[in-house]
């Protein structure tokens, strides 16, 4: 998922000036000795509109994937990215997201789930613009729950669950949604997701992506 592009949550993130409060993190931080970053794959490639496969593996490719598609967010300045986003077919996200409350989350799920929500509990954002890596250069709101969980396993096979608010609910919901075919422009108006395409081919990326064939 692309970084916040919303006017207000723009303000609502800029730097406390000098008040240097440490950020509280959740997750640690990618060894980024480690992985390369691979060019993003963009909408129209048939690998970001499937369902991709669950992960069987667990093992040291599996790793190195992992830290490839580190290398790969931070090379796009994304705050989460999908395996299939670097052409890869396999159940896997990476992120490295702030939640509205400036808590920093930064981890990776594989085979993901994303939780339903008892009926009646969806609170839905009313400022929610949201963007994506492989729609580059396009912006739109779309609304969604504020509150996401996510089950699944990590690089060693063991059970996590990954819960989230703000943002970071975004997010989860956003790379989940990848990893089964769809991107967030499938869940908009016909006319928004035309507006969506049309800022796309009208904008240039600022990092590597893969053409189409
Ligand atoms: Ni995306």
């Amino acid at each position: 998922m692309a970084e916040q592009h919303d006017h207000q949550h723009d303000h609502d993130h800029e730097p406390a000036g000098d008040a240097a409060q440490p950020v509280k993190v959740v997750g640690e931080e990618p060894d980024l000795s480690k992985g390369t970053a691979r060019p993003i794959t963009v909408f129209g490639n048939p690998v970001l509109h499937r369902e991709v496969k669950d992960v069987t593996a667990f093992d040291g490719e599996l790793s190195a994937l992992i830290d490839d598609m580190f290398q790969s967010m931070y090379a796009a300045e994304g705050v989460g990215l999908a395996a299939n986003q670097i052409g890869v077919d396999l159940k896997v996200f990476v992120y490295d997201c702030p939640d509205d409350e400036g808590v920093r989350h930064i981890g990776h799920v594989i085979n993901p789930v994303l939780e339903e929500l008892p009926a009646g509990s969806r609170r839905v954002l009313d400022d929610g613009n949201e963007g994506c890596l492989s729609v580059p250069t396009a912006y739109a709101e779309l609304p969604r729950p504020d509150y996401a969980a996510v089950t699944g396993v990590d690089k060693d096979g063991n059970p996590i669950r990954v819960e989230g608010t703000g943002f970071f609910a975004r997010c989860l919901q956003h790379e989940t949604d990848h990893l089964y075919g769809f991107l967030y422009i499938d869940k908009l108006s016909k006319r928004d997701r035309k507006d969506a395409l049309r800022q796309m081919a009208e904008g240039t990326p600022r990092y590597a992506t893969v053409p189409n064939a």
